[in-house]
């Protein structure tokens, strides 16, 4: 046990030492001098989007989300690959919103070409996302490259979270992305937007799962997810106010209506129910505590200095 745990600070410092360059930094200043107008340029394109389909922003958020927490903030997860990342039972037929990333990089290009990398393109477009309804905003520190290739499908199961997983492993798998509890609840917080497909929480409103459930709300769902069939069926995460950023979120938890087991789990354990409870009597604090996790989450591995490239398209690798 302890030569192993030697062996790992051994090749984790080993490694840290060898893919990031001692001067590397994310700045958000970074494309002040070589593409002042992209941070507009990238506003304006994910507005519009979000105007066109409110959902989009939802959809944005989790894929920054699910990019930083395979292989690093690094654009992977926009790589088409048939049999990487994208692959993953976590991500097929689930992530979504790859073509407003790329028409905002395509924008950004025709601009300043082969300046902006697609992973910077995806931080921003979670945050222009999130201010677009009504949601908090925050300063983007940029200056990522972007991966040549997709993580591994093996990867991404391992490392994304899972609905069925216990508190304790949600807790261990933003650990692993120096993400703590409050971040892990804030930034779950913003699934008071977006949808969920009946797959995701069938076990649940069926009485399957472990965690509390308002049986009221529970045969409210069923209506859209039968027992069986209906995989696709969609649902909107927070009923009450499916398409505005607000602490909706967390009151649906403290009333046992979150949708998803792993909704639901982070209140029904003394641990983080704290943590709930602050985030319904204080709006602000939630509001503040998103931003600041969404830039921690943006911190996590990325690639800068001479590491990865700058892609022209988001789907390939140039
Ligand atoms: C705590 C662990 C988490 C689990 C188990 C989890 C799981 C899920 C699942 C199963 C869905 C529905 C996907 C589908 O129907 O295909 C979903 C949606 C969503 N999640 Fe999470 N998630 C977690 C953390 C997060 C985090 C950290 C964020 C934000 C940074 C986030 C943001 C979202 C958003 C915005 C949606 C709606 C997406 C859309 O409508 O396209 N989630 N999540
Ligand atoms: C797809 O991604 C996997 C995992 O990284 C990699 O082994 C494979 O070579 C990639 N395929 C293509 C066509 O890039
Ligand atoms: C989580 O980390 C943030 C700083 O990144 C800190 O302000 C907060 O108090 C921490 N929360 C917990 C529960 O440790």
């Amino acid at each position: 046990m302890k030569i192993s745990s030697n062996h790992y600070y051994y090749f984790a410092t080993l490694a840290i030492l060898l893919i990031v360059p001692s001067d590397a930094q994310l700045s958000s200043t970074f494309y002040d001098d070589t593409c002042p107008n992209a941070l507009s340029t990238i506003r304006a394109s994910i507005r519009q989007a979000v105007n066109n389909e409110q959902r989009m922003a939802a959809s944005l958020i989790r894929l920054h989300f699910h990019d930083c927490f395979v292989q690093g903030c690094d654009a992977s997860i926009l790589l088409e690959n048939g049999s990487g990342e994208r692959a993953a039972s976590l991500n097929a037929n689930s992530i979504r919103g790859f073509e407003v990333v790329e028409a905002a990089k395509q924008a950004v290009e025709a601009i300043c070409p082969g300046v902006v990398s697609c992973a910077d393109v995806l931080a921003m477009a979670a945050r222009d996302a999130t201010v677009a309804v009504g949601g908090p905003s925050w300063t983007v520190k940029l200056g990522r490259r972007d991966s040549p290739a997709a993580a591994t499908r093996a990867l991404a199961e391992n490392d994304l979270p899972c609905v069925t997983d216990r508190l304790q492993t949600l807790i261990a798998k933003f650990a692993k992305k120096n993400l703590n509890e409050s971040d892990m609840l804030a930034l779950s917080g913003s699934r008071t937007i977006g949808q969920a497909r009946c797959v995701t929480f069938r076990d649940r409103i069926y009485g399957k799962g472990n965690e509390r459930i308002d049986p009221e709300f529970a045969m409210a769902r069923r209506r859209n997810c039968p027992e069986s069939g209906g995989d696709e069926n969609l649902v909107p995460l927070d009923e009450v106010t499916p398409n505005g950023f607000d602490n909706n979120y967390f009151r649906n938890l403290y009333n046992m209506r979150g949708l998803l087991e792993s909704d639901q789990v982070l209140f029904s354990r003394v641990l983080t129910d704290s943590i709930v409870l602050e985030y319904i009597d204080n709006p602000d604090r939630f509001y503040s505590d998103f931003a600041a996790a969404m830039i921690k989450m943006g911190d996590i591995e990325p690639l800068t200095g001479g590491a990865g490239l700058i892609r022209r398209t988001c789907a390939s690798n140039n």
